[in-house]
Parts: structure tokens; C-alpha cells; sequence
């Protein structure tokens, strides 16, 4: 087996291996979420090509790691050995080259799933290990407020958004917004009493981050609010500091889950935050 940088050429064998990897039991992703995966596998090998690995033998990619740079922060996208391969080491070395893409960052975040492996590694590599909650359901109709202060994002935002995610995270999602925009609305709240921004797509909320919780709230309510109704979504990866999150996810009748880990080095869980699974 090899760990070598991956190639244009191997996305949709990468998108194969993360299928099978994180859902061994079956069932296989929609049309629709294979896209995205594979569209986002592209982006990334756009903006961060030194960030992206793969392991390969004489059958083809067995195992893929995905990693980003924004500003002096490290982000782990994605860490998945095919099934068949797992146990072998080859999760190891696929981490410590994303990891090495991160030399000089001063933060690394990552969102965990509940993976013995996985969080072993993690934590070997000095990350702090936060717990994390999952809201997830349909939005009770009747239970959205009517928040003013939203409204749709531009162009002309993306320094207010920059400013907060620095603010609020340490670094921007600057290379990141035109690919979060093909996902679903940015919404924007910039009022007397802070500021905030929120992206959305069809599997969920996030990243989200404001200047207060109260705009932080309105945010969310705003995003439970364009959700058509009896759609199930899901807002992830709730360290115990959004407190704020839960609240309102509760009011609008979600369920509350246990859900993995947030990862963290070099700082602590931002808030008022919700972090993208993929982007930090
Ligand atoms: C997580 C994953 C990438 C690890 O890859 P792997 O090739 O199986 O892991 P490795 O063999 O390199 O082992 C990594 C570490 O976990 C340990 N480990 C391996 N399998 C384990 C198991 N079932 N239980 C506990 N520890 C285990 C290894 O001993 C090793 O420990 P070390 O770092 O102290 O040496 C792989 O299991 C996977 O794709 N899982 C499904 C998708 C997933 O959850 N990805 C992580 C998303 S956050």
C-alpha cells in the first residue's frame, strides 16, 4: 500500500471509499449526495492539493485523507479506509500526511465521529476531545418566531463574514464561500447589537457564527425557517457551549443526539459556533 497525492483522476473512486467506509452496513449515498461529495473533493484539490492523500494498492484507492489551511488554522475534512483495509495502519499514515500539511498552523479543528480508531488518533496527536450533541428532526410549524435582522447574503458580505468567522474561530472560510453557496442561501444578520452569518444545503446547518448568542439565535432560527416543512435536517457537532443552539432547536421541536467529538489544538471550542463537518 501507498500513500501518494491524490489526482483529479481518483475522485470518484475517493467518493466510493468514503461511502463504503462510513456507512459499512449499506444503503449507499443518493445521486444527489455523491454529487456534492464529489464536487467538494474537486474544490479541495483546487484550493488545498498538498492537503489531499490517498492509499492505493494494485486493486486501486483503498483510503483517503482530506485537510485544509485557512489562515494559521488546520482542518482534517475527511479520514476513510475502505472496510476491507482498516486496522492495517493505513488510517495512521494517511493522517500523519494531512497532518504534515498543517506545519506552521498555529489551530487544528476537526468534527469526529464515534470511531475508536479515529479518536485514538486524534488524541494521540494532542488534540482535546469535546463531546458533541446533534440536533435532528423536522421543525414543529408552528414554533418559528418571527426574527427580524435576517436577511440573504452577497458578495458584498463576505468581509462581514470573514471578520466574524476570525473573530469568532480564529480564520476565515474564505476560499471556501462560492463553493458553500452552491450548497444552499448564505443568510447575514449585521445589526446595533452584533453580527452574524449562517450557510445551509439539504443535509444540514452550518458553519454558523456570530458576535453574540442572540444573533447567533436569530441566525438559526432564521435557517430552521427556510427549511420547507416535514424535511429532516440536522444541526451538528454542539460542544456544551451552545447552549444557545440547543435552545432553540428544542423550541422548534427537534430531537436532541449524542453525535461524535469536536477535535481541537491550540484553542478552544469558538462560540457562538456551529462548525461545518466538512470545512471546519
Ligand atoms: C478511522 C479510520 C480512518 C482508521 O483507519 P485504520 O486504517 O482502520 O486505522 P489504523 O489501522 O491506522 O489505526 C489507527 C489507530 O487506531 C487503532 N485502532 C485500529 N482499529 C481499532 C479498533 N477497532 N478499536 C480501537 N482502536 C483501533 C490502531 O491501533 C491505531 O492506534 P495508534 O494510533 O495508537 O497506533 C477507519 O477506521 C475508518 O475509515 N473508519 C470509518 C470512517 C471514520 O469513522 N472516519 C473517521 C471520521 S472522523
Amino acid at each position: 500500500m501507498r500513500i501518494r497525492p491524490m489526482r483529479r483522476t481518483d475522485v470518484e473512486a475517493v467518493e466510493r471509499v468514503t461511502d463504503r467506509a462510513f456507512r459499512p452496513a449499506g444503503g449507499g449515498r443518493s445521486t444527489v449526495a455523491r454529487h456534492r461529495w464529489i464536487k467538494r473533493l474537486a474544490h479541495f484539490l483546487d484550493v488545498d492539493p498538498g492537503g489531499c492523500w490517498v492509499a492505493e494498492d494494485q486493486a486501486g484507492v483503498a483510503g483517503v485523507a482530506v485537510a485544509l489551511r485557512r489562515d494559521e488554522m488546520w482542518v482534517l475534512s475527511t479520514l476513510a479506509v475502505d472496510p476491507a483495509h482498516q486496522g492495517r495502519g493505513i488510517g495512521k499514515a494517511l493522517f500523519d500526511a494531512a497532518v504534515a500539511y498543517g506545519d506552521g498552523c498555529l489551530r487544528g479543528m476537526l468534527c469526529a465521529m464515534p470511531n475508536h480508531a479515529a479518536l485514538r488518533r486524534y488524541r494521540h496527536a494532542g488534540f482535546t476531545l469535546y463531546p458533541t450533541l446533534r440536533l435532528s428532526g423536522t421543525v414543529d410549524p408552528g414554533a418559528a418566531p418571527d426574527v427580524g435582522g435576517v436577511r440573504v447574503g452577497s458578495q458584498s458580505d463576505l468581509d462581514l463574514v470573514d471578520s466574524v468567522d476570525r473573530r469568532v474561530r480564529g480564520a476565515t472560510h474564505r476560499a471556501d464561500h462560492a463553493f458553500l453557496a452552491t450548497g444552499g442561501p448564505l443568510l447575514v444578520c449585521d445589526i446595533l447589537t452584533g453580527s452574524g452569518y449562517v450557510y445551509l444545503d439539504q443535509f444540514g446547518v452550518g458553519p454558523l457564527a456570530a458576535t453574540s448568542r442572540a444573533v447567533a439565535q436569530r441566525l438559526l432560527w432564521a435557517a430552521l425557517n427556510t427549511v420547507p416543512p416535514g424535511e429532516e435536517l440536522s444541526v451538528r457537532h454542539l460542544t456544551s457551549d451552545q447552549e444557545w443552539a440547543l435552545d432553540v432547536g428544542l423550541a422548534a421541536g427537534l430531537r436532541v443526539e449524542t453525535d461524535g467529538c469536536l477535535a481541537l489544538r491550540h484553542m478552544r471550542p469558538p462560540a457562538p459556533y456551529v462548525p461545518s463537518v466538512f470545512f471546519g
